[in-house]
């Protein structure tokens, strides 16, 4: 037994920040944004934090799955920018949606969401729940230098939620973790003790774009091909991908790596740039609002992230 997913919803900030907004504080233009990234606008919250985000994407996808929070049993939120150290983003949902089960946060960067997937599945396969409310929140605009061109052109703010219940729907999945500082890395504060001898880092996304992007096109190509291999698939059974959203000239690369058709590729980053956990979860959602998912549809979700890990996963449709 695991899971299949009954539901799904999502939210970003109301507020628009376009590459023209950008090239007037740092040294920018939309046509290099545009070009190297596929980036032509992100949501940047405001007033929210990043539970508020994570609440909003919960309620719609209890919403569509018709479930109601005091039926929950678990509550997963995969997010790397929890406003509070605790409560958890999840609990703080968990507060909000009046639910009682428990709730925890899980860390995997932009991986986070795939990650947290298969944690859930061990949770359905124990016999353990019977219905899971899963998150994808971010709220990356608190850790960017937003004098660094390199960094604060790409990342946003949004939130994603599936409400999973039993099945036979998580066809396959992988999870790699290459453990690497240096590449991406987002250094927390380190505190008030008098006794610390640690150095202050700039609590802010730190990245060698270049090697991130060689890492991951490789990457999502390895692990799409093993998950597929798993579940008992070929390339052509695949009715869509949806990939962590960080870059669309690396979903490009793939799709010319790859077999699958080209127009089976998700992508909705020219919107919302690169939101972390919640990017993957944001696709499904408009595919599905988009009325575009059919019975029996095989997605395959692909991430990659700071870490450096990856994630990726089968899933059926079942609705
Ligand atoms: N506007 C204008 N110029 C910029 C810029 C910006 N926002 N950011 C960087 N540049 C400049 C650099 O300073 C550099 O200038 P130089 O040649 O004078 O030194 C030049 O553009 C090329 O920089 P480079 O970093 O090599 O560009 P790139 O083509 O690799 O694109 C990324 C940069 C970050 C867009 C790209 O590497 C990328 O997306 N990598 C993957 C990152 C990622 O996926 N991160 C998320 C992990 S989950």
């Amino acid at each position: 037994m695991n899971f299949e997913i009954l539901g799904t919803g999502s939210y970003v900030p109301e507020h628009v920040v376009t590459n023209d907004d950008l090239s007037k504080m740092v040294d920018t233009s939309d046509e290099w944004i545009t070009e190297r990234t596929g980036i032509r606008q992100r949501r940047i919250a405001v007033a929210e934090a990043t539970h508020d985000l994570a609440y909003e994407a919960a309620k719609a996808a209890l919403a569509d799955a018709n479930v109601e929070p005091n039926e929950l049993d678990m509550i997963l939120c995969a997010t790397i920018s929890s406003d509070l150290a605790s409560p958890s983003t999840a609990i703080m949902v968990q507060k909000m949606l009046g639910a009682t089960c428990p709730a925890m946060d899980i860390s995997a960067a932009c991986s986070g969401f795939v990650y947290t997937l298969d944690v859930a599945a061990g949770f359905f396969a124990r016999g353990k729940v019977k219905k899971m409310l899963v998150i994808g929140a971010e709220r990356l605009s608190k850790m960017l230098d937003w004098e660094d061109r390199a960094t604060c052109v790409i990342f946003a703010d949004g939130a994603g939620a599936v409400v999973l219940g039993e099945g036979e729907a998580y066809l396959s999945s992988k999870l790699t973790t290459k453990g690497d500082d240096d590449v991406i890395k987002i250094p927390n504060y380190i505190g008030l003790s008098p006794f610390s001898t640690l150095e202050e880092e700039k609590p802010c996304i730190n990245m060698k774009g270049r090697e991130v992007f060689k890492f991951a096109v490789n990457a999502m190509c390895n692990d799409v091909n093993e998950v597929l291999e798993q579940a008992g698939l070929n390339q052509q059974d695949v009715s869509y991908v949806i990939p962590h959203q960080a870059n669309l000239r690396i979903i490009d690369m793939v799709r010319r790596k790859m077999e699958i058709a080209p127009e089976k590729y998700c992508h909705n980053i020219e919107k919302y740039g690169n939101t972390s956990s919640a990017s993957i979860p944001l696709v499904l959602d408009e595919l599905n609002k988009e009325g575009k998912l059919k019975t029996g549809d095989y997605l395959v979700l692909s991430a990659f992230g700071g870490g450096l890990t990856t994630g990726a996963c089968v899933i059926q449709w079942t609705k």
